[in-house]
Parts: C-alpha cells; sequence; structure tokens
C-alpha cells in the first residue's frame, strides 16, 4: 500500500512574490481553477493581511474552487489570523497558515526574543485560529538553520495547541539533502504525537543552492507528507520546489510507495498557463516542462528513440500532456480551432475577446506562417494589455551602418494622442528617448532581456524588461515581430504599472 502524499501549491502565495510576476485576481482565479483540475490538495492563495488584493483574491478563488482546501497566511499575529477568517469565509475547506522564526538568527535579530517565548507565540498564534478553523498548520520560518532540538520541540507545542500539519521550511534554501532528510527524520522520532498520527509534517524548500527537489524527496523518504510547491519552481530568488518535478519522481519510482493524487497529463498545460500569465519564462532545459526537456538531437539518441522510446526516456511525454501532435494554426484555422487550441493551453475566450484575439491572430498569421503553441500563449498574453492607459500609438525608427538612429513616436494616453522625436545611439535607445520626452518621470532601465520564441527571421521577439521608478522595480513584457516595438511595448508595460 502506498502513502499518500499532499499537494500543497503555493504558486499564487510563494510563488507571486517574485517582483514583476503578479497576477490580478482574475488570472489568480485562472490558475486556481487549472491548479484544481490538476489535483492539487491545497492551494495557499494569498497573504490576506498584506494587501487588499491579496485579502480580495482569497475571497474570490473561494469562491471559485471546490475540492481543494484554500490556505491563507499570516504571521504569528491575531490582526493576521482574524483577517485571514474573514478572507476565508466562502471556502468549501479551510486551513490557516501560521508561523514565526524559529532560528536563533530569527529570534535574536527579527524578535529580539528567547526561544521560551517564541515557543509562548507559536503556541497562543495556533490556539487562536483553532478558534475558527479546524485544519491550522504551523510554519517554523527558517527551521532549516533552527536547531533540531529546539524545532521538535517547537513543533510538539504546537501540535498540542491544535496544529494538523507542522512545516519545516528551508527558508534560505541552505540545507542539504542529506541534512534536511536528517532533520525530518529527527523530528519524527522525538515527537509522540507525529507517530500517533495527530498531525504531519510538510516540506518547504527554497531553490538558493539547487537542491530545493532534491531536498524534498529527502524529507518525503524521512517521514514528511505534505510537500509545498509551485508550478515551474517558480518564486523568490532561485525559487521553490518545482510540482511537476515532485509529482513526476514519486510516478516514475513506484517502488517508493509514495502517491499524490496529481493527474500528470495537466502538468505541460498548467506549467504554461503560469509561465504566460506571469510573463516568466520556462528554461528550455526545465526538467520536466522545459521545451527541451524531452527532445533528442543526438543521432545516437534518436535512433534509439526511434526503436523504442523505453531506450533514453524515463518518462512517456504524454504523461505530462505534452502532444507530439500539437496542430499547428495558420492564416486558414478559424476561429473555432484557435478557441480549442487556446483551452487546451488552459486559456478559455469567449464573445468580443475571441473576436479580438482572433483578429491579432490573423495579423501575425500573416508575417508568421505557422503558430505554434507559444506564439497562441504570446498572443493571448498580449491581449490582457489591451486596457492599459498608456498605450503605443505608432513607431517608426531609421536606423544602418553609417547613420544615427531616429525614432519618431506616438503614444496614446487616455485617449490623447501625444507625438516625439529623438534620435539615440542604437534604435531601441532613440525610441526610448523619444518616450521620455512624453512621459516625462524619472526611470531607470534595469534590466533588458531580448529572446526569440522559436527560429526563423520572421519569428517573434519577446522582450522583458525592468524599470526602476520612484525606488520600486517594475517588469514589463512586449512581443512583436518588430523587436524593437517589442521593447518599447515592454517599456510601456512598465510605465502603466506605475500608477497602480
Ligand atoms: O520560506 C518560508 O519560510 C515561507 C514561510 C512563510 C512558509 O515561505
Ligand atoms: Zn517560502
Amino acid at each position: 500500500m502506498s502513502d499518500r502524499l499532499f499537494i500543497f501549491d503555493t504558486t499564487l502565495r510563494d510563488g507571486e512574490q517574485v517582483p514583476g510576476c503578479q497576477l490580478n485576481t482574475i488570472e489568480k482565479i485562472q490558475v486556481a481553477k487549472q491548479l484544481e483540475l490538476l489535483g492539487v490538495d491545497v492551494i495557499e492563495a494569498g497573504f490576506p493581511i498584506s494587501s487588499p488584493g491579496d485579502f480580495n483574491s482569497v475571497i474570490e478563488i473561494s469562491k471559485a474552487v471546490t475540492w481543494p482546501t484554500i490556505c491563507a497566511l499570516t504571521r504569528a499575529v491575531e490582526k493576521d489570523i482574524d483577517v485571514a477568517v474573514d478572507a476565508l469565509k466562502f471556502a468549501k475547506h479551510k486551513r490557516i497558515h501560521t508561523g514565526i522564526g524559529t532560528s536563533d538568527l530569527h529570534i535574536k535579530y527579527k524578535f529580539n526574543s528567547t526561544p521560551e517565548e517564541i515557543i509562548e507565540r507559536a503556541v497562543s498564534a495556533v490556539k487562536y485560529a483553532k478558534k475558527f478553523v479546524e485544519d491550522v498548520e504551523f510554519y517554523a520560518e527558517d527551521a532549516g538553520r533552527t536547531d533540531n532540538e529546539y524545532l521538535a520541540r517547537v513543533t510538539e507545542a504546537v501540535i498540542k495547541a491544535g496544529a494538523t500539519v507542522v512545516n519545516i521550511p528551508d527558508t534560505t534554501g541552505f540545507r542539504i539533502p542529506f541534512e534536511y532528510g536528517e532533520k525530518i527524520k529527527y523530528i519524527m522520532e522525538h515527537v509522540d504525537a507525529l507517530s500517533a498520527g495527530k498531525a504531519i509534517l510538510s516540506t518547504h524548500c527554497h531553490n538558493d543552492l539547487g537542491m530545493a527537489t532534491a531536498n524534498t524527496v529527502a524529507g518525503v523518504l524521512n517521514g514528511a507528507r505534505q510537500v509545498e510547491v509551485t508550478i515551474n519552481g517558480v518564486g523568490e530568488r532561485a525559487g521553490n520546489t518545482s510540482l511537476e518535478e515532485i509529482a513526476m519522481i514519486f510516478k516514475t519510482h513506484p517502488d517508493l510507495n509514495i502517491e499524490t493524487n496529481i493527474n500528470t497529463t495537466k502538468i505541460y498545460q498548467t506549467s504554461r498557463m503560469v509561465s504566460s500569465l506571469m510573463n516568466m519564462p520556462v528554461q528550455p532545459n526545465k526538467a520536466i516542462v522545459g521545451k527541451n526537456a524531452f527532445a533528442h538531437s543526438s543521432g545516437i539518441h534518436q535512433d534509439g528513440v526511434l526503436k523504442n522510446a523505453e531506450t533514453y526516456e524515463i518518462m512517456d511525454p504524454k504523461d505530462v500532456g505534452i502532444d507530439d501532435n500539437a496542430i499547428v494554426l495558420t492564416a486558414r484555422s478559424g476561429r473555432a480551432a484557435l478557441k480549442h487550441r487556446l483551452h487546451v493551453l488552459g486559456v478559455d475566450v469567449d464573445g468580443e475577446k475571441l473576436d479580438s484575439l482572433y483578429e491579432e491572430f490573423l495579423k501575425l498569421a500573416d508575417k508568421k506562417k505557422e503558430l505554434n503553441d507559444d506564439d497562441i500563449l504570446m498572443l493571448a498574453g498580449v491581449e490582457r494589455t489591451r486596457d492599459h492607459h498608456i498605450k503605443l500609438d505608432f513607431l517608426q525608427v531609421t536606423s544602418g551602418l553609417g547613420v544615427r538612429p531616429v525614432a519618431s513616436i506616438g503614444l496614446d494616453i487616455a485617449g490623447e494622442k501625444f507625438v516625439a522625436a529623438s534620435s539615440g545611439n542604437g534604435p531601441v535607445d532613440a525610441a526610448i528617448k523619444a518616450l521620455k520626452v512624453i512621459i516625462k518621470r524619472n526611470m531607470l532601465l534595469k534590466e533588458f532581456t531580448i529572446q526569440a520564441i522559436n527560429k526563423g527571421s520572421d519569428d517573434i521577439g519577446k522582450v522583458h524588461m525592468q524599470v526602476e521608478h520612484d525606488g520600486a522595480v517594475y517588469y514589463g513584457f512586449g512581443a512583436n515581430t518588430d523587436i524593437v516595438t517589442a521593447s518599447v511595448e515592454a517599456y510601456i508595460d512598465c510605465i502603466n504599472k506605475f500608477r497602480k
């Protein structure tokens, strides 16, 4: 008999903390529904006290999904818990995730406190949350660097106070798998309430040293029965453990006797949706969902795979939802084909939205003969920027060898038209300088990445930018067959976010 491993997805909380990857409530609902289809057990929907947007998202996600437990994060503070309880009022199954730092560093510098006082605060937060919800999870922040004996005492105390899950986060991604596994083992062996089945341990690993997945597996092999993960491993800094890796590790190793509820055939679709909504590209060699994850280029491998796929493939791409026969759409494809392909990719559009997307699709199909999934998701992403306050009206650039590039630009700002021109040391520089003649705000371009979606000189270029304004960094995205236009669109996308 296999042991059930609970999948706690924190894409919408820890994953969404990445600068520039913030989603609006509608996008979060879209992701939450997809996570429900994927079969996750718990969706961490936000940190309600942190902002009205997070509060609202927890409310709306609670209404939108049925089966998964909806979890809200809090500090070990009564006010946080009150707000989380309020945000969870529509959830069919609800959980409060409360906690406090337990490492010496956190106790001394963050809280100016003592280990005993921290246990008291942890216990009273759990008891307080327990007054409102049955399902309370406690996190011992920086557990990775917390002394094991003390961590076991904290775990014992919070379970006694009513915690049903105790989360052991390697917050800084510091531990190596052997150490993290030992930590989980130590707690399992020294907390009687765990062997008595009163609560389970959860892993929550960060990827700063590239060991999040390995640490999570070590945690599970030593007794943890919940894993906290994100789609594509998104998350602050180097990210969190990725859901798809954990699901496929236990699927491809049935001898480990660990079972999840994940419908793995929905993995690829979910990965594409999250990547597209967050404008966060998936690295091509990313395990399971990267573009090259199943692409065999060496002749020897190709020959082997053609004779028998198992010679070089440990998983069937179909098991993760990669469809070899993915249809390529062309200018002759109808609205229904576009709608169907978008649906397969996890984006549902209808009515006027579909009409305008179809128009954009035809324009792009005129420039590029064949449109693949990435092109189509890109179009769906561009569609979301339609209600921007500032829009690019036109852009004309002259550049080439031996001439100083010159750009003239037209912007539509809330319906009013503005025109300006400038020269620069390159076409993008000229275009951005022209834009700055109209938008006179203090802005500094911090990062600028250009990426081609596929190959071919007719391909779409995707531009990711980060612009600093008033001490905050804003993330923008643009995509166009004209790379200068894509760059200006990305810059404008950043500026449109200044106002929020
Ligand atoms: O990494 C961490 O410690 C966290 C906690 C808030 C659970 O995200
Ligand atoms: Zn975290």
